[in-house]
């Protein structure tokens, strides 16, 4: 079992979060600890850092540091704190995707699983043994943006049950075998049904407007995703945060809503072709920087 997790733009990350000394910071998504380590580096007053997945087990022991396991949303409804950076790296960590008995690997047989937090009931088994076809259409189609949606649906309706990764992988691949893709026949589906899996775009929209409130003026909140679908969300809620106004273009403001602060990254921040030879698994990394702005009066 692999135990390497690469982090993906942990320098960028960090210096975004323009971590000083006497602040307070939250990572949201601990994984393998590489960002929580390189923020730690910056000596700051205070970093919390939390995952869900209840495998994962800090090594790291200093005054400064906490650990919660913890749904990131889940944290924030129930803190008090306010922090001066937040930072999040969604998805699925390498630990998660190389370790077949989780069942995230279309390459390694494992069990149709791929729960994040494995005190849930939903996993893959779930949404591909009990899903109807129409419902595992939407799924692969909007999650996957798979081309072969409906032909994939059907095959998997006609020979469920399912019980192993590698069972449904070569069901797929025999579905798509003239296709010309580069990846794995498998890789959008088996995507699809991990964020179905783990409900991922929904609770990104949860995080991020929970986010906001807790950011102290001139804090930022740094999200990086690896799907164009959450990137679009993190693009939109940004810009819904810097230009909240509903009103109707060219009529004074009636709403009320003022901004909550600045997008700081105009265009998405994504890795350099050296770290993507080094880490083929970071070419999908977007990286927006958005800044908390407190109005005083
Ligand atoms: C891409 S990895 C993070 C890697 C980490 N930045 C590092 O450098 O090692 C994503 C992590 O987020 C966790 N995660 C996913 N959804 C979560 C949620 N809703 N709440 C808390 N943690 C979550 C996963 O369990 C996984 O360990």
């Amino acid at each position: 079992m692999s135990e390497q997790h690469i982090t993906v733009l942990k320098r960028e990350a960090v210096e975004y979060l323009n971590v000083t000394k006497d602040g307070i910071y939250y990572d949201a998504t601990f994984g393998k600890g590489g960002h929580t380590t390189q923020i730690l580096s910056h000596s700051p007053k205070k970093l919390i850092s939390t995952d869900k997945d209840t495998l994962v087990t800090p090594q790291i022991i200093q005054d400064n540091f906490q650990f919660v396991n913890s749904d990131f949303v889940q944290f924030l409804k129930t803190t008090d704190l306010t922090f001066d950076g937040i930072l999040a790296d969604f998805g699925v960590s390498s630990v998660q995707l190389d370790t077949p008995e989780r069942g995230f690997s279309f390459q390694k047989d494992g069990p149709l699983d791929m729960r994040m937090d494995i005190t849930q009931t939903k996993s893959a088994s779930t949404v591909v043994n009990e899903y109807s076809e129409s419902e595992l259409v939407e799924i692969f189609f909007k999650y996957g943006e798979e081309q072969f949606s409906r032909k994939i649906a059907r095959a998997i309706i006609s020979k469920r049950p399912f019980s192993s990764t590698l069972e449904l992988a070569n069901l797929i691949a025999s579905v798509k075998k003239q296709g010309k893709e580069r990846i794995h026949p498998a890789t959008k589906v088996f995507q699809a049904i991990r964020i179905e899996v783990n409900d991922e775009i929904k609770v990104i929209e949860e995080f991020l407007d929970l986010a906001i409130p807790k950011l102290n003026s001139g804090g930022r909140l740094v999200v990086i995703s690896f799907h164009s679908l959450e990137d679009r969300v993190v693009k939109h809620k940004f810009k819904s945060f810097q230009n909240p106004c509903t009103c109707p273009p060219k009529y004074p403001c009636r709403c009320g809503k003022i901004s909550l602060g600045d997008i700081i990254s105009k265009k998405p921040i994504i890795p350099s072709d050296e770290e993507i030879n080094s880490n083929p698994r970071s070419r999908s990394a977007k990286m927006r920087v958005f800044e908390r702005k407190l109005l005083l009066d």
